[in-house]
């Protein structure tokens, strides 16, 4: 049973958070050198995003069987008229996830985006705005009052 290994899998997603945010950052620091520098958008900013969408799709697979396996979200759906009106559960079933979706559809339009833009500015341009916004409601969506490292 995936129980088991919530532990785990709440350390695996607590970590990986950091490895997001660092690529989300590493990827719009090196569109704003793109831009800069007027270079080519392949390598730079096209293995920037792909480390960066990379992690995040980890991560939003790490999230999903963290979300069979807590019981967190099992208390809101066992019992949805109180779970729904504690923060914390509410938090983690529905607003933390629908955030995350969210911020994942954004970093793949970035990708798709910057790949079908017709020069290398504008695919820098594109990659640093979608890629930003995706971060923002990324940073947005994490719940800071929990532990900043899990081992
Ligand atoms: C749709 C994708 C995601 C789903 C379904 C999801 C699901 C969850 C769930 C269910 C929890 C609570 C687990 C528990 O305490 O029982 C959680 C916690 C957390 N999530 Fe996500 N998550 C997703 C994406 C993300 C992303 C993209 C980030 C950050 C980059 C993130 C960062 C965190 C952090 C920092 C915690 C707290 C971990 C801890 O307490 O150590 N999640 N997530």
């Amino acid at each position: 049973m995936l129980t088991n290994y919530y532990p785990t899998l709440l350390a695996i997603h607590s970590t990986l958070r950091w490895f997001v945010l660092i690529a989300g950052l590493a990827a719009i620091i090196g569109c704003l050198i793109g831009i800069s520098g007027r270079g080519p958008f392949a390598p730079l900013g096209r293995v920037l995003g792909l480390i960066y969408v990379s992690f995040l799709d980890t991560q939003f697979l790490v999230g999903i069987l963290l979300s069979i396996a807590s019981p967190i979200v099992h208390a809101v759906f066992s019992n949805p008229a109180v779970g729904m009106k504690n923060h914390d559960l509410r938090f983690f079933a529905v607003e933390h996830t629908t955030y995350m979706v969210i911020a994942l559809a954004l970093a793949h339009i970035g990708a798709v985006k910057s790949r079908k833009a017709t020069d290398s500015v504008k695919a820098y341009r594109m990659a640093m705005i979608w890629y930003g916004i995706s971060l923002v409601v990324i940073i947005g969506g994490i719940p800071w009052w929990r532990p900043l490292i899990r081992i």
